[in-house]
């Protein structure tokens, strides 16, 4: 060999190394770019609700920044200014809203519902009160079905490209590297597009459904989308499930019940993970442990007192209270927090309880079966309680003041309301508001601005049932209204 190839050898295995090293850095810096995945976490078991993570950014969140411009990109197919205008509900300063969490995540922030976007609402006591926030009430004014219909617009409208939406973001994010600017948000662009077509087509079933309103999700035809069941051929009876957003309080003192309404599982950890799927955390990327943390708190939490917002007449609720205790008890529990009773947390038969049969018949022998799959893996957490039943379940009534509009379908709008005969039940009312009327026990469910009009005529929404001497309905004015008064202290 020549001196000089000997030479040039040298020089190409320093080249060779020096390229080695250059990778070897690449690829330490995008390792530290892209796979850290943290999620922003809480210490305060209520903020940990409110805000904290499942899991489920990994699967379904939408990138952060793309999440703030959406409204910017669309405005005009949202009712109002941003996401607040479908119900979602902003804490001061925060920049996302309540039940929604984030988590670093592929390099970038991504951010998806959790629990509390449900389960979370805002009541104020007066017009101008400051809306009082309870975490763990249903979301009386989120639109689900709005939500889901204004992204899977927006992002497949014309304008949803990275040429009109990465500028939106640069100029929000105000400082965007050349990375994200180049690579990692045009690719996020394509990458939203495609998990909404997807998770839209499995949601299809919406479109052939009257709106919810707010308040409201059909939960069993979403949980048949999990498994991608073909909608256009199950029997009609099935297809419309819509169903209230229930209080999730008191959850250890309801072990063994059967809740969900029609009462289809007796485990609280059962109806916790089955609810987590709504959040994206599927038995792969679920967290487990920041579960568990939400589980802590629900068993214990209890509703805000009607009493610290409103008087209650102590001597007509004195009366309320045999009355209740004749009448209601045995189905509902001795009181808001005694929820001891021969019957409560089992499944009065619909022929007796005559309410809307949508949600008990969405609900099938068949996705129980599926249902008993997905954790199938897992011996210790697999689905064994999910039963198909033939009624609605006989549930607390804790919290009860904050539970209104009333019924599974959430079609009556005030105990007032549900104590008359079905026939002089409100046949059409408002939904959505959040300001309270102490007298009727319920939210204000006349028409206003902004408000959903819930018609009692469409499938699913019947008010009808939960009628007669035993439910409370031929008792005198009086004494619904000292009955009324008593349940004022659930
Ligand atoms: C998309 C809205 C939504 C999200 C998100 C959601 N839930 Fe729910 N949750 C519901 C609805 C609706 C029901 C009633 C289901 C039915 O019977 O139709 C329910 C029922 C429940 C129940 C049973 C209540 C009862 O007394 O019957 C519990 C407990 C619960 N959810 C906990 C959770 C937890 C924990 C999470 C987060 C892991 C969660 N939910 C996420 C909507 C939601
Ligand atoms: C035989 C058992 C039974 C008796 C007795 C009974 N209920 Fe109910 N109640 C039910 C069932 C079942 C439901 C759920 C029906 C549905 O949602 O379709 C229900 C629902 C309710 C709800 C709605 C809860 C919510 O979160 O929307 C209220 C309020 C209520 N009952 C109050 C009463 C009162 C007050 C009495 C006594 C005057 C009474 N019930 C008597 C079985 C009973």
């Amino acid at each position: 060999m020549s001196r000089d190839a000997a030479a040039s050898c040298t020089t190409c295995r320093i080249l060779l190394w020096a390229l080695v090293a250059l990778f070897a850095l690449l690829a330490l810096a995008a390792a530290i770019r892209f796979l850290p995945d943290r999620p922003v976490s809480y210490n305060d078991p209520v903020e940990h609700f409110k805000y904290g993570s499942t899991g489920g950014e990994r699967n379904m969140g939408f990138p952060y920044w793309l999440w703030q411009v959406l409204p910017e990109v669309c405005p005009e197919m949202l009712p109002g200014k941003g996401y607040a205008s479908l119900g979602f509900t902003f804490e001061q300063g925060r920049d996302l809203p309540v039940g929604m969490s984030q988590r670093r995540h592929l390099g970038i922030d991504r951010v998806f519902l959790n629990c509390a976007v449900c389960h979370t609402a805002t009541v104020r006591t007066s017009p101008d009160a400051k809306p009082m926030l309870v975490a763990g009430m249903p979301a009386n004014q989120l639109d689900l079905m709005g939500f889901q219909k204004f992204v899977e617009a927006c992002v497949n409208d014309r304008r949803f490209t990275p040429a009109q939406v990465v500028p939106r973001i640069a100029e929000k994010a105000g400082n965007l590297g050349l990375l994200d600017k180049h690579v990692v948000y045009p690719l996020a662009v394509f990458l939203m597009k495609d998990g909404v077509a997807g998770l839209t087509g499995r949601l299809r079933f919406i479109h052939t459904q009257a709106d919810w309103g707010p308040g409201r999700v059909d939960t069993f035809n979403s949980a048949k989308a999990i498994f991608g069941v073909p909608f256009e051929h199950l029997p009609q009876e099935e297809l419309v499930g819509v169903s209230d957003f229930p209080a999730i309080w008191n959850q250890a003192k309801k072990q063994g019940m059967q809740l969900h309404w029609d009462g289809n599982n007796s485990r609280v950890e059962e109806r916790n993970l089955s609810a987590a799927f709504g959040t994206g955390a599927t038995p792969k990327l679920i967290d487990h442990a920041a579960i568990a943390r939400i589980e802590t708190w629900i068993a214990t939490a209890t509703p805000p007192a009607f009493g610290k917002s409103f008087p209650i007449d102590a001597t007509r609720a004195a009366r309320g209270k045999a009355i209740y205790a004749a009448t209601c008890a045995a189905c509902h529990g001795a009181s808001g927090s005694d929820f001891s009773g021969k019957y409560v947390g089992k499944v009065t038969p619909i022929a007796e309880i005559g309410t809307d049969r949508g949600r008990l018949d969405s609900y099938t022998p068949q996705l129980a079966q599926n249902q008993g799959m997905l954790y199938a893996a897992d011996p210790e957490r697999r689905f064994r309680h999910f039963r198909k039943t033939f009624g609605y379940a006989n549930a607390p009534l804790d919290g009860l003041w904050l539970r209104a509009p009333y019924l599974h379908n959430g079609s009556v709008p005030t105990l007032w309301d549900l104590l008359q005969p079905a026939a002089q039940r409100q046949k059409v009312f408002w939904r959505g508001n959040d300001l309270y009327d102490p007298q009727h026990v319920g939210f204000v469910a006349a028409e206003a601005p902004g408000l959903f009009r819930f018609d009692t005529a469409i499938p699913g929404n019947g008010n009808t049932g939960h009628e007669g001497a035993a439910y409370g309905t031929t008792l005198s004015d009086a004494d619904k209204w000292a009955l009324l008064e008593y349940l004022k202290t659930f």
